[in-house]
């Protein structure tokens, strides 16, 4: 299998899965495998800095740039970088589960709330139900000699008449489809319209008729709902003559492959054709949901009339095929605070011609349309309590404010909560240590798994629990070390300096003892460190108290599975009364499912995406002192965590001492 020929070609085998595929001599591995539909973690997007991409050569030769995420042992056996490999010979390759993007787990039994309040629906209230989009049947009088008017003036003469409606633009596909349309069914026709976002709000909105369809179609009447995470992108498939959820369906974002944040997939936009490949990533993931949800619901494509879009600035940028270069260049600039609908087929996502896609407005590039969908949701612009709104992430966002003004500021938090950069990091799917509990007394952890499997790694969540746990028993101190006098077996020195054992060898799915590192700690410090001071220069920019915070509503994915208590501890949320807490989990995907079902949300979009106030942090001193500040657990200023130096103080240490 491994002989080198003249030809240019190269089968590359991969297993798990038998999956056979044939690429150039010389093209590199990861590549391969993206090609083969094989899903390897790739946290770095192929910059060879991460070592998620690791697989196992079994056959075959390959040339590769050895990076220092390869240990001896590891290369000697055969493992490679994916990233950093070229195929010379046919190979057969194997992918060890640790470096596999397995089925995603995006919708799981909510864990550990303590604390906190979850709302499993839009807190946003008043709107009346009245969705953008409209369908209205007409029967029109067929011409005559005397009344021969175009098809157009006829038809557009029975909706003044009829729905008292005029002042329209039409669409030119609809002029092409009308002489069809209007006789298909003696004619009687159903037409379709759309108000959007972009009319001015001082304006009279202007319709715009979007669809003729021959005969009464008004019973089927859909949209599609779609937030476009950076991991994860969710859809919902909507009724619009109802206002309900007919089915929901997630996937991982098939950008994954290039790379785990926007960072990684900007940079990869700067490559020859790879915008192109992220934008085709991007409209591949929302296909597929878009499979899932018609099969689900049982509708038919061609009753989608429309897709409404949240996400961040980076996702919306490439989704519409725009070069997000320019948002990671100072002074970071997104390309427009409104996008103008598109048709959403010219972006390859496939749903009917007539279907326009609409996205949320930004309001700085890193702070997007998922932010101003989640705080509509969240109905922030509605009311007088000082709120606290984020959104805690790779490029975590947050929103202080109420009806009458908000400030928002994005904290580049680094990819440790989404499991990057973490030794046994992992996404939070099967096999991620999400929660985790250490006994005081003899130091032995007690774990649980997602899906209840085996554990292969540990997720964001499960990182915050483990990290809380070791400060409680005082394993580790609140500089995040090791304590010197901790003498549990599951504390020694590894590879990367000092590390706790979570799961010994035979109780994992790798075969292989999973540990949290000092280096881990410290990365999690570093991310919760950048969240908090960003939230403390948001309070203090607008002259509040921490205290004075009526309501902190957490969004996201990653947020809906965090321990509020917890996260306390180790000083990532601010230390108020519990019971202002509220998770409204996806914010976003609420947001574009609220613009579908009422124009008055769309209009409270417009507002409030006026309304925000965007701080630059990364230029901010007072962001820095801040930041050093929160470099400590929880925090080095007592004060700011009254509640957990309390408990903190009560807790015994290992071996029973206080
Ligand atoms: S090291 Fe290969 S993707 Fe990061």
């Amino acid at each position: 299998m491994a002989k080198d020929s003249s030809s240019a070609k190269r089968k590359v085998h991969f297993e798990p899965g038998n999956i056979d595929v044939v690429v150039e001599k010389g093209a590199v591995l990861r590549d391969a495998a993206i090609q083969a539909g094989v899903r390897l973690v790739a946290a770095c997007g192929g910059a060879g800095t991460c070592g998620t991409c690791k697989v196992l050569v079994e056959e075959g030769e390959v040339s590769t740039t050895r990076t220092a995420k390869l240990s001896d042992e590891e290369f000697n056996r055969g493992m490679r970088q994916a990233c950093q490999t070229k195929v010379l010979t046919d190979l057969r390759v194997y992918v060890p589960v640790e470096s596999r993007l397995e089925t995603a787990v995006l919708t799981r039994e909510r864990r550990g709330l303590s604390g906190a309040t979850p709302a499993t629906e839009a807190l946003a209230t008043g709107w009346k139900f009245g969705p953008p989009l409209t369908k209205y049947f007409l029967q029109l009088p067929p011409p005559t000699l005397a009344d021969n008017v175009s098809d157009l003036s006829r038809l557009l003469r029975g909706l003044k008449q009829r729905y008292k409606l005029s002042n329209m633009t039409v669409d030119f596909d609809v002029v092409r489809k009308l002489p069809q349309a209007l006789r298909e069914q003696e004619w009687r026709v159903t037409v379709t319209t759309l108000v959007t976002a972009i009319e001015s709000l001082t304006a009279m909105r202007r319709p715009r008729l979007v669809n003729v369809e021959a005969g009464d179609t008004r019973k089927k009447h859909y949209a599609l709902a779609v937030d476009i995470g950076t991991t994860t992108i969710k859809g919902q498939m909507l009724d619009l003559n109802h206002g309900r959820v007919l089915a929901d369906f997630a996937e991982y974002n098939g950008q994954i492959a290039y790379g785990a944040d926007v960072i990684s997939r900007i940079n990869y936009c700067q490559k020859p054709g790879g915008l192109a490949k992220l934008q085709e990533a991007v409209a591949g993931t929302v296909n597929s949901i878009v499979e899932q949800l018609l099969a689900k619901s049982r509708v038919e494509r061609k009753d989608v009339s429309h897709v409404s879009v949240a996400g961040n600035t980076t996702m919306l940028q490439i989704l519409v095929g725009i070069d997000p270069k320019y948002i990671r260049l100072a002074p970071y600039t997104p390309v427009a605070t409104y996008l103008p609908p598109v048709k959403a087929n010219t972006l390859g996502i496939n749903v009917p011609d007539h279907a326009y896609l609409f996205t949320f407005p930004l309001v700085a590039s890193y702070v997007g349309g998922d932010i101003v969908a989640g705080v509509v949701a969240a109905g922030i612009h509605q009311t007088k309590k000082l709120t606290f709104y984020i959104d805690i992430g790779t490029n975590g966002q947050i929103v202080i404010g109420n009806a009458d003004w908000m400030v928002t500021a994005a904290c580049s938090a680094g990819p440790a909560f989404e499991g990057g950069e973490i030794k046994h990091g992992m996404i939070a799917t099967n096999g991620a240590i999400e929660e985790c509990d250490i006994n005081a007394a003899d130091c032995e952890p007690t774990i649980g798994t997602i899906g209840g499997e085996k554990p292969k790694g540990i997720c964001g969540s499960g990182l915050i629990n483990t990290v809380a746990s070791l400060l409680e028993t005082k394993i580790i101190g609140q500089n995040g070390k090791f304590q010197a006098d901790c003498s549990s077996h599951r504390v020694r020195q590894g590879d990367d300096g000092r590390e706790y054992v979570l799961a010994w060898a035979p109780e994992t799915q790798t075969g292989k003892d999973i540990v949290i590192t000092e280096l881990d700690i410290q990365n999690l410090m570093r991310a919760k460190a950048a969240m908090y001071a960003g939230c403390q220069t948001l309070i203090k920019s607008v002259g509040v108290k921490r205290q004075e915070i009526q309501q902190v509503i957490i969004a996201g994915g990653f947020g809906s599975y965090i321990n509020v208590d917890r996260a306390i501890t180790i000083g990532l949320l601010p230390d108020l009364p519990r019971e202002r807490f509220v998770f409204i989990g996806n914010g976003s995907l609420m947001g574009a499912r609220l613009a579908c079902f009422s124009t008055d949300i769309i209009d409270d979009v417009r507002r409030v995406a006026k309304l925000m106030t965007n701080f630059e942090l990364s230029e901010n001193a007072d962001f820095m002192n801040n930041y050093v500040a929160a470099l400590f657990l929880p925090h080095t200023d007592v004060e700011e965590f009254p509640s957990v130096v309390k408990r903190m103080e009560s807790l015994i240490s290992p071996g029973g001492g206080n």
